[in-house]
């Protein structure tokens, strides 16, 4: 791979120890990869923040690269860690996991990455179409790549913080026009779907193209948090890095992906093949928890949890958590639906989501969730029974009329 006068400095160690160990996993996957160059990167996104995901070997790693005086060179936010940092005895999180995972956050704040603690940083700075991003966290990636048109591999933690410390990324992959075209035609004949459907039918387009780049037709409508949810499922089932959706992503739109022509290979979605997605993932009863928020809920979607919960209660013995961003939070009139939630029984977290949360201390057993993908993880993360339902389903199931 080609590397200016300044790159090789910084591989030589010219620029620091902490810069030349980044530089050296770039240049590493650029050279796997057949990158030809690096390219300067608007933002980059880091995984590998959750304590239970992580375990305490990398804490050392991470810490070194501090001591080092390992700085970022470009703007940086931070995934979901396990527990929201204000209300950690809410969560019911044990001792033993709070002080290595606020050791791993501090550590990750040192070198000035924003401890934003969410698989959703699209909502907290506006991306451009077209700018280049190193981005970890499935979801994030396939929404920034087909939603918002930005352009991203699918990174994993150690080289999204190489690019966060170096501003660069290899240029491979993604970021090229040529790998971006659909490769397979997925024609989905269900009509209008929920929430969870979309989620569901995410699951089985990743099944059924693994890592190629669909081409989806057939959706009716779908908002962004359909597309999100969609894109989630994708990911969690397969190595979906991006999809175009028929008149509703930007590169479709501006018909870049027809350079090439349509997708010759063809597989259609109908309503029994999703139907029995669904009910895959939906044999759980009586759950105890219903969670709304994977991937981090939209404003949207926690007004449509607070309509929900009007004239609700959560009933005795069960629980009902919102897991967000707390650049969310802060967003104009929030607060108001979190009040409505809260005072039914609910309760709205934000830093973490319940997938890397500690649910069986909490003696949980079964989760209701709306999202597809959380159903996925749930059982083999979290040791629990999972349903998927629609929002209002697995609304109604933990509350009860007042
Ligand atoms: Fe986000 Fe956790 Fe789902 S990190 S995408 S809410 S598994």
């Amino acid at each position: 791979m080609y590397l200016s006068k300044e790159e090789e400095r910084i591989l030589d160690g010219e620029m620091g120890e902490w810069r030349r160990k980044a530089m050296q996993i770039l240049v590493t996957l650029g050279d796997v990869f057949g990158a030809e160059r690096l390219i300067p990167i608007r933002s980059a996104h880091i995984s590998g923040v959750s304590y239970k995901t992580l375990g305490d070997e990398p804490i050392r790693f991470l810490e070194d690269l501090s001591e080092l005086g390992a700085r970022t060179a470009v703007d940086s936010t931070l995934n979901p860690c396990g527990f929201d940092l204000q209300r950690p005895d809410e969560m019911g999180t044990p001792d033993y996991v709070r002080e290595p995972q606020m050791r791993i956050v501090r550590t990750y704040e040192s070198m000035g990455i924003d401890p934003a603690l969410t698989c959703t940083p699209y909502y907290i700075r506006k991306r451009i179409l077209g700018e280049h991003l190193a981005w970890a966290e499935s979801s994030a990636i396939v929404y920034s790549n087909s939603v918002l048109g930005c352009r991203t591999n699918r990174e994993g933690a150690p080289s999204s913080l190489a690019s966060a410390l170096v501003g660069k990324t290899p240029l491979y992959g993604f970021h090229l026009d040529e790998n971006r075209l659909p490769q397979v035609h997925v024609k989905v004949n269900v009509g209008q779907l929920e929430r969870h459907q979309f989620g569901a039918l995410g699951l089985l387009v990743g099944k059924l193209v693994a890592d190629a780049v669909p081409l989806i037709s057939g959706l009716e409508n779908p908002s962004l948090d359909d597309l999100k949810a969609a894109g989630a499922g994708m990911a969690a089932s397969g190595m979906v890095t991006m999809f175009h959706a028929e008149g509703v992503t930007p590169e479709y739109k501006m018909g870049l992906p027809w350079k090439e022509g349509r997708p010759t290979d063809l597989v259609e979605v109908d309503e029994r093949s999703l139907k029995k997605q669904v009910d895959d993932l939906s044999s759980a009863e009586e759950p105890d928890l219903a969670f709304f928020g994977c991937p981090h809920c939209s404003v949207k979607e926690i007004q449509e949890v607070a309509k929900l919960v009007a004239g609700r209660r959560v009933a005795k013995g069960k629980k009902l958590w919102v897991c967000t961003s707390r650049a969310i939070l802060d967003a104009p009139r929030v607060s108001t639906y979190v009040s409505e939630i809260e005072a039914a029984g609910g309760r709205v977290f934000a830093d973490t989501c319940v997938v890397v949360t500690w649910l069986r201390e909490m003696g949980v057993e079964t989760v209701v969730t709306n999202s597809a993908k959380a159903a996925t993880y749930i059982p083999s993360f979290c040791d629990t029974g999972v349903r998927l339902a629609s929002t209002a389903e697995a609304v109604r199931s933990v509350t009860e009329a007042v």
